[in-house]
């Protein structure tokens, strides 16, 4: 009997897709890193019975409704907006996702963003590396303390709560604001709830976790710039999409807020041409919240055990359809 067809949008490890083998026939995408042509993705999802995507696959609804024998789209990221998640469940198709397994990862580099932009460690490597520094000074590379200072945590999911966990270690007062209020969260983990301008007004470091939806869509826009204090450092391991990104660069050169540590972007990968990117107190990463070593094969075999699920008519692991 032919074996359905799957096809695989990155070029991941071969352990990884062993499971799959003996259920499938297994199709990768051969351009590695490079992400596979609209028109190839289509052609592709036309034959196949599951796709396995990433976060920069755009999985519209003509995708889906051209494609009649599609099962599952397992997405390798815990994020989804790059899916049409509405038409894929009028059409039966699952939905996967990778959540839980990245949080910790994720909120390592949240930290690590926050840590670096207010204590100037890529401005002192390059500092060093271009041959500047000649001798100590008392204020030479001074940045912001993150001990006893206020954090707000915007998008209160598992990531925040990780978040959270870090900032007790460095005794800082820790505020959120999500759609809906945690109480058991703010007991254990001795958080506040607050609005979205009183976070603002209070954080002396905003750290934005929100996934892109119709309401988030811009949110930190000039009005929200405004209200941040002037010492404020803004850091987005969210999405891109959610920061009126040319709002953040005025807030930025006018000093309404100190610095941002920015890991997403609306438009991804950002030219390093960018204004934003040119700033000495921005430090950009290229989208690796959940890039360590375990934690992205933990992701791959995630995404892989969701189709093999759904080929042995078992239900996903982690799906989102509603
Ligand atoms: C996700 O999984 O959605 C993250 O953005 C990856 O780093």
């Amino acid at each position: 009997m032919k074996k359905p067809y799957v096809y695989i949008t990155r070029n991941i490890p071969e352990e990884v897709i062993a499971p799959l083998k003996t259920l499938a026939e297994i199709n990768v995408w051969e351009g590695g890193n490079k992400k596979v042509p609209a028109d190839i993705l289509k052609r592709e999802a036309a034959k196949s019975i599951a796709l396995f995507t990433t976060l920069d696959d755009n999985i519209n609804k003509s995708l889906i409704e051209n494609s009649p024998n599609l099962k599952v789209i397992a997405n390798m990221a815990v994020g989804y907006d790059n899916i049409d998640v509405s038409a894929a469940t009028k059409h039966g198709v699952f939905i996967c996702n990778t959540p839980g397994i990245l949080s910790d990862t994720t909120a390592d580099l949240a930290f690590a963003l926050l840590m670096s932009t207010a204590r100037r460690i890529v401005e002192g490597n390059q500092f060093i590396k271009e041959g500047y520094w000649k001798d100590w000074g008392p204020l030479l590379m001074v940045g912001r303390d993150i001990h006893h200072k206020t954090l707000g945590i915007v998008g209160m999911g598992r990531i925040g709560e990780k978040v959270a966990k870090r900032a007790a270690g460095f005794d800082m007062q820790v505020l959120y604001h999500n759609r809906s209020r945690k109480e058991e969260v703010e007991e254990t983990l001795n958080v506040t709830y607050c609005t979205f301008e009183e976070l603002l007004e209070k954080s002396d470091f905003v750290v934005n976790l929100l996934p892109l939806t119709e309401e988030t869509k811009n949110k930190f826009d000039s009005t929200a710039f405004s209200k941040m204090k002037n010492e404020a450092i803004f850091i987005n391991v969210g999405r891109g999409l959610t920061v009126e990104e040319d709002d953040l660069l005025d807030a930025l050169n006018k000093g309404e807020i100190a610095g941002a540590g920015l890991d997403v972007f609306r438009q991804e990968p950002i030219s390093n041409q960018h204004p934003l990117i040119n700033l000495d107190q921005v430090v950009a990463v290229p989208h690796i919240g959940s890039a360590s070593i375990d934690t992205r094969y933990a992701m791959m075999r995630l995404a892989v055990q969701n189709i093999v699920n759904v080929l042995q008519g078992k239900y996903p692991e982690a799906y989102v359809n509603k």
